[in-house]
């Protein structure tokens, strides 16, 4: 079985951004710059905007977080996004999901330019992608991630079942939707199966490739799948582990143990699809400099 190792990946990823970022310098005189909103004071988010920033800086990019506090305004963060997207120096914005309550995320979304929005989250993006229009739009970084995955291990997809579990606007809907298209590493039939599904082992035994972005600590087990079925894990659950110096430990959505027997390739948890999401990140803030610089 055929470990697809994203931290690998990842690593070799960021190596060649460092380059491009070298590049970009070389031919403008400027380097991308990305800027990160968080709102409040959310640990988890905490940790993912610092490993963004920590990241962008050692690629060489620009990396700006702004901090606003948890009772902010609707108004101000569109102000705050409004400012950034006349900002010629910022070629990258990200709003850290979730907000507090007060701030609607869907208008928040529509108010980031499309040029900029490198999360892949405005209808437009979202739009270019279902009509195959990729050059001018920016994938979401999680579906992004898998493709650049299943490209670089060379998995075959053309006319290959692949069925999808779980129908977030982050994940589920564009994964489906990128697998779709006629792209090299994608060109499937596709399946998208939700919590509404009946039967879900039916539809996932019949996958050639199983997405499984469903956000319950092994839910996909040995006797759903095929033998020889490529697994692509997006979960990451905490469950508790006593023996662990934390108390606790992160697994994903398949039970690794039990698949691993049966699949001919699988992504781990952690150490798959999840370092590559920073990585599409900023590969998405380049193509934003690039476009923008005519390179
Ligand atoms: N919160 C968790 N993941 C993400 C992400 O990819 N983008 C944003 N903006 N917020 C998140």
């Amino acid at each position: 079985m055929l470990i697809i190792d994203g931290k690998k990946v990842s690593l070799d990823l960021k190596n060649e951004l460092k380059a491009s970022v070298e590049t970009c310098q070389a031919q403008t005189g400027k380097v991308p710059g990305l800027t990160v909103i968080i709102v409040g004071h959310d640990p988890a988010s905490q940790v993912y905007v610092r490993n963004k920033a920590k990241t962008c800086k050692e690629i060489g990019m620009i990396s700006t977080v702004i901090e606003m506090a948890a009772d902010t305004t609707e108004k101000d963060l569109l102000d705050t996004i409004h400012r950034l997207n006349n900002d010629p120096a910022v070629h990258g914005i990200l709003v850290q999901q979730p907000l507090p309550k007060q701030i609607d995320e869907f208008a928040v979304t529509l108010a980031i330019d499309p040029s900029k929005d490198v999360d892949g989250f405005h209808p437009e993006n979202l739009g270019r992608l279902v009509m195959g229009h990729l050059d001018k739009c920016f994938v979401s970084c999680t579906p992004y991630g898998i493709l650049e995955l299943l490209g670089r291990y060379k998995i075959e997809t053309k006319g290959k079942h692949c069925v999808v579990v779980g129908r977030s606007n982050i994940v589920g809907k564009p994964m489906a939707n990128l697998m779709l298209q006629k792209l090299e590493a994608t060109n499937c039939t596709v399946t998208i199966c939700h919590s509404a599904t009946k039967n879900i082992p039916f539809y996932t035994r019949q996958a050639d490739i199983l997405i499984a972005a469903i956000g319950k600590a092994g839910f996909i087990t040995a006797d759903m799948v095929k033998p020889g079925v490529v697994v692509i894990d997006v979960g990451i659950n905490r469950i508790e582990d006593p023996s662990t110096k934390s108390g606790y430990r992160l697994v994903g959505d398949v039970d690794f143990e039990g698949v691993s027997a049966v699949a001919s390739a699988m992504t781990p948890v952690p150490g798959g699809v999840g370092p590559m999401t920073i990585a599409m990140l900023l590969k998405n803030t380049l193509q934003s400099f690039q476009r923008k610089n005519d390179l």
